[in-house]
């Protein structure tokens, strides 16, 4: 049996070990995958007592991801450009590789929904962790354009020089949003305290899809602020949720998952 696990602070609201066990028996795999809450100042510590015991690997989540990537002896590129690493990989000669799978999460669950992101025009609301992870997979799916915005416009700009070299990106403050897009995505953290963003209706009309990253048993408040635009289609993060967990085990075990049946029952767990 290898031992994986994921680490965050909290940790008990984690689907992370229900997916993981899902995918192990899917596929045959004999691993063990545990939660872990180490103390908010001891998580390199904790991770590193883990390692002793033989772990195979690991998935970080709030509030470590950024540490995670400090720690780390080799970075995927995706892993670089995003400053956050929620997947690691402890080597056979003792090394710990980082990789950030949030973004190929994203990006699958999205083509999934919506179809192909190619030639696509897409707002990314918020400028946070979350985003920063997802924008490199998204301008690698060739999108016409990316917009982000967010409350705070200089964050968004930082993320625009960041990431200009891979695709045409733009940050734009909220204000001068004045047509609608192909495809909105939410990544702030607003919705979680059941907080509505500010923002203008006329980025979204009966064509534009809609996606949060946050996901809930009802609607999101974005999601439903959404539906009252008469967007498309809508849909939460659970999608994303499982899609990072699966290029995780893929990256671990050699092997991708099927993530809908997994996908079904969570969706009915948490109704
Ligand atoms: P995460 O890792 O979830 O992205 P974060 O790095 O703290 O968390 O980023 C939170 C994001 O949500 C930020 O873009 C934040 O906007 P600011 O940069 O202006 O703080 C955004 N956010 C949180 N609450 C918000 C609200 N009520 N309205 C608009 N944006 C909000």
């Amino acid at each position: 049996t290898e031992l994986y696990a994921v680490f965050g602070n909290p940790i008990v609201q984690s689907k992370s070990p229900y997916i993981h066990g899902e995918f192990a028996k899917q596929t045959l795999q004999d691993i063990s995958y545990q939660a872990i809450q180490p103390p908010v100042d001891q998580f390199e510590s904790t991770l590193r007592t883990f390692i002793k015991q033989g772990a195979k690997g690991a998935n970080v989540t709030a509030p470590f991801k950024q540490q995670a990537y400090a720690l780390c002896d080799e970075l995927s590129e995706l892993a670089q450009l995003a400053g956050a690493v929620n997947t690691l990989t402890f080597t056979d000669d003792g090394k710990i590789h980082g990789d950030n799978t949030d973004g190929v999460g994203l990006v699958n669950d999205l083509e999934a929904q919506f179809g192909l992101l190619k030639d696509k025009h897409v707002l990314l609301i918020g400028a946070g962790g979350a985003a920063r992870g997802c924008i490199l997979p998204i301008l690698q799916h060739q999108v016409a354009q990316l917009v982000i915005c967010n409350r705070t416009h200089e964050k968004a700009q930082q993320l625009q020089n960041v990431f200009s070299d891979y695709g045409n990106i733009f940050a734009k403050p909220i204000e001068d949003l004045l047509s609608p897009f192909d495809l909105v995505i939410n990544s702030t953290s607003a919705g979680l305290t059941g907080q509505l963003i500010s923002l203008p209706s006329v980025i979204v009309d009966k064509t534009t899809d809609c996606y949060d990253m946050t996901y809930s048993q009802h609607t999101t408040v974005f999601n439903q602020w959404a539906k009252d635009q008469k967007a498309h289609k809508t849909a939460d993060g659970l999608g994303m949720l499982v899609g990072q967990a699966a290029k995780s085990f893929s990256l671990w075990r050699g092997v991708t998952p099927n993530t809908s049946p997994v996908m079904e029952k969570l969706r009915s767990s948490l109704a």
